[in-house]
């Protein structure tokens, strides 16, 4: 809402001061120290009055420099309008949480929220306003490094998650609560979707699968109150996001009721000119304006062409004045004009940051980021075993992975470290594994003879995943299958600890462990959580928000695929004429909603509270789910849904609801679900969204792969 005052100051604003607002520099623009850069540096022919007249600065870190800066900044704008800070807290500030896709895997979007208001309260004491998060990307190829930073495959799950960070992040009042940033969804939109899965390629999705599964985690987090949403670099219907008037204003602006910031990606009003959509930067900043685009990320077509631009032309300075009141709107929301400082405070700083409040929810979060993906009786260890540790990640830092912001390796203890905190100092073995490889020298070979278990600790680089990252290949470096191999001919256990930001192809894994654990990049506590989950000091809870395939083969492939004329189950070559491949079963490896515990359930007595539901009532599905083990566990419970013939064709299965359960071993309990008939809505062939009557499928259980066994009809 547009205030007196703001009213007031804009009327004082030059085009040129408009104009100022809508850029965005980075913080070596006004630093000696390069700071985080992020993405390529364009030429910018910046004039020192234009850079004191930009509205925001993305990168600066820390409350001693954002005071000095806003401060400086304040002094030297003719209006004083301060400066918007922003940044990538994406999985945490100081405190690193897990990567957003293991954080998909809790599948518990209240722990997300906490993680997320820890990141605003840090951030925010440095003097932050604003986070480029949540990335909502719907994911289905992990060729694409971005998946890191994805929540999955699922638009129910990712809608969850979607509300979560936002309102972890902004809370219910920015302007009062100091600890609290504003969040922006991105990459508006289909950004999860490159073709090949290559960053930054063109994605070509047909408009009801991009609406029916790619627009609702987006428009969850507008509807949830994120003041800002980022253009992706992608195409979408063949013209570039970040200039496409269709996709921005009727789409984002009047569908989905968004009336906050759009600022672009890195660059991306420039790159409109390679994408080809505009012949120079002067175009580009006209078309992107034309689409609704506020602020531009460090590319130079409107700092160098919108005053020219506008003043030719009464109908894009009313847009100029949109966008600029936008800006002005977002500041006194953000309670600046009141408060230029705002949570800034080197005081705070030191108790906000990394504190051992933040370092335990680091902690719990990390544990039920984790997925136990095979268990063959190896896990839990016993206290007494005889491990003897190897692996390139045996003792790395590196288990925060791309975009920890602040985050401090070297505060990050390694799977050694941690080792050595549960059992006592040099209680596990340690043997370099390229002695492995050198024939070991006997001592060593006589500490892996007497050994129980081999811990291997495996995976990718933090720097094989994030941005401009994709890979061909998704299976592990050809040296650690090896390793796996020569390990596999000791007649020992052999567990895997993996260390990934994508789904791997684990198709060689499997058969050569006895146990294996999907880590993540687990975040600053992420060691101690996986020790505490080896050691069975914490059930095994995680659950995979990310089909893993068998091979790169397959890719795309996901749950809640659409049927197709000739469907075949399993796949594999006896299925002559059907949908299949010659070389592959048609299922993943690991699917959706799959993770083992150290406990077993049952799932018994599905009912229905009846077989017909209308739009005016309910049907209430309930399950009884036993803990048929012998310790504690956490059973997420997943509702799938079928709608067995729809006017487009519907998705094999899709998860509708889920429920996160503790049971004591013996404990069974009932766990109820409440359908309504909006649920059941899906997107037409003329993008209406509704219901059609008719039979559906449901099913209750563990993972994706479960039967839908009971059946419904929505009558009108
Ligand atoms: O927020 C990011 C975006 O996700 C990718 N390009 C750079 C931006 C700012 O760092």
């Amino acid at each position: 809402m547009l205030t007196t005052e703001l009213r007031e100051l804009f009327k004082q604003m030059t085009i040129e001061e408009k104009v100022g607002q809508t850029i965005q520099l980075s913080a070596d623009f006004f630093s000696e120290e390069t700071e985080d850069i992020t993405g390529p540096m364009n030429e910018m022919a910046m004039t020192e009055e234009k850079k004191f007249q930009v509205g925001s600065v993305l990168g600066v870190t820390g409350a001693e420099k954002t005071i000095k800066l806003q401060k400086e900044y304040m002094e030297k704008h003719r209006l004083s309008i301060p400066l918007l800070f922003m940044a990538d807290i994406i999985h945490g500030d100081h405190t690193i949480f897990p990567i957003p896709l293991g954080l998909g895997a809790t599948w518990d979007p209240e722990l997300i929220k906490e993680t997320a208001s820890i990141s605003a309260k840090e951030a925010a004491a440095q003097g932050l306003h604003i986070t480029f998060s949540p990335m909502v990307d719907l994911v289905r190829d992990p060729r694409w490094g971005r998946v890191l930073e994805s929540t999955g495959e699922d638009k129910t799950l990712n809608k969850h998650y979607a509300r979560a960070f936002v309102e972890g992040y902004q809370g219910t009042d920015l302007k009062e609560d100091l600890t609290k940033l504003a969040a922006c969804v991105k990459h508006f939109a289909g950004y999860g979707a490159p073709r090949g899965g290559r960053d930054y390629n063109s994605v070509d999705l047909n408009e009801n699968t991009f609406r029916e599964h790619y627009l609702p985690a987006y428009q969850e987090g507008i509807e949830a109150g994120a003041k800002l949403v980022m253009t992706a670099f992608n195409t979408i219907d063949n013209i570039p996001a970040t200039g496409n008037k269709r996709l921005m204003r009727e789409i984002l602006r009047k569908e989905m009721k968004f009336n906050g910031v759009l600022i672009s990606d890195w660059g991306a009003i420039g790159e409109l000119v390679p994408h080809g959509v505009a012949q120079d930067n002067k175009q580009a900043a006209e078309l992107a304006l034309e689409a609704g685009v506020d602020i531009e990320m460090m590319s130079a077509a409107y700092s160098e062409h919108l005053v020219e631009l506008v003043k030719a032309d009464k109908n894009l300075e009313t847009l100029l004045d949109e966008t600029v009141m936008n800006i002005l709107v977002l500041k006194e929301e953000l309670g600046l004009f009141d408060n230029p400082y705002r949570g800034a405070d080197t005081e705070t700083e030191k108790t906000a940051i990394f504190s051992s409040e933040n370092k335990a929810v680091a902690l719990k979060t990390a544990e039920k980021s984790l997925v136990l993906l095979e268990n063959k009786n190896a896990l839990p260890l016993k206290q007494s075993e005889k491990v003897v540790l190897t692996g390139p990640m045996k003792d790395s830092h590196d288990l925060l992975g791309a975009w920890s912001w602040k985050g401090d390796k070297t505060k990050t203890p390694t799977l050694k470290e941690a080792m050595d905190h549960h059992l006592g100092k040099n209680t596990v073995k340690v043997i370099d594994e390229t002695e492995i490889f050198n024939g070991a020298q006997s001592f060593l070979l006589a500490e892996l003879q007497e050994a129980d278990t081999v811990l291997v600790a495996l995976g990718e680089t933090s720097e094989m995943s994030g941005e401009a990252t994709s890979r061909t290949n998704i299976q592990l470096p050809k040296m650690q299958i090896e390793l796996l191999k020569e390990l596999r001919k000791l007649n020992k256990k052999v567990v895997a600890v993996l260390f990934n930001g994508r789904p791997l192809d684990l198709s060689e894994v499997t058969p050569l462990v006895d146990g294996l654990v999907e880590a993540w990049f687990p975040g600053s506590k992420g060691a101690e959580a996986i020790v505490n989950v080896l050691y069975g000091v914490i059930n095994p809870s995680g659950r995979l928000s990310m089909t893993f395939p068998r091979s790169v083969g397959q890719i795309p492939i996901f749950y809640n695929q659409d049927n197709t004329g000739r469907p075949s189950e399993q796949g594999g070559p006896a299925d002559k004429y059907l949908s299949k491949y010659l070389d592959s079963e048609n299922t993943p490896l690991y699917p959706f909603g799959y993770g083992l515990s150290y406990t077993t359930f049952e799932y018994t007595e599905l009912t229905l509270s009846k077989t017909e539901i209308t739009s005016a009532d309910s049907i209430e599905a309930s399950v009884v789910v036993r803990n048929t083990g012998v310790s504690a566990g956490t059973e997420t419970v997943q509702l799938y849904i079928r709608d067995k013939v729809g006017e487009v064709v519907r998705p094999v299965k899709e998860l509708h609801d889920f429920k996160q359960i503790n049971l004591q071993p013996g404990e069974r309990r009932t766990v109820n679900f409440t359908l309504l008939e909006e649920q059941l809505r899906y997107t037409h062939a003329d993008h209406t969204v509704k219901s059609d009557p008719g039979e559906f499928l449901l099913g209750i259980g563990a993972d994706s792969t479960i039967e839908l066994t009971h059946s419904f009809n929505l009558i009108n």
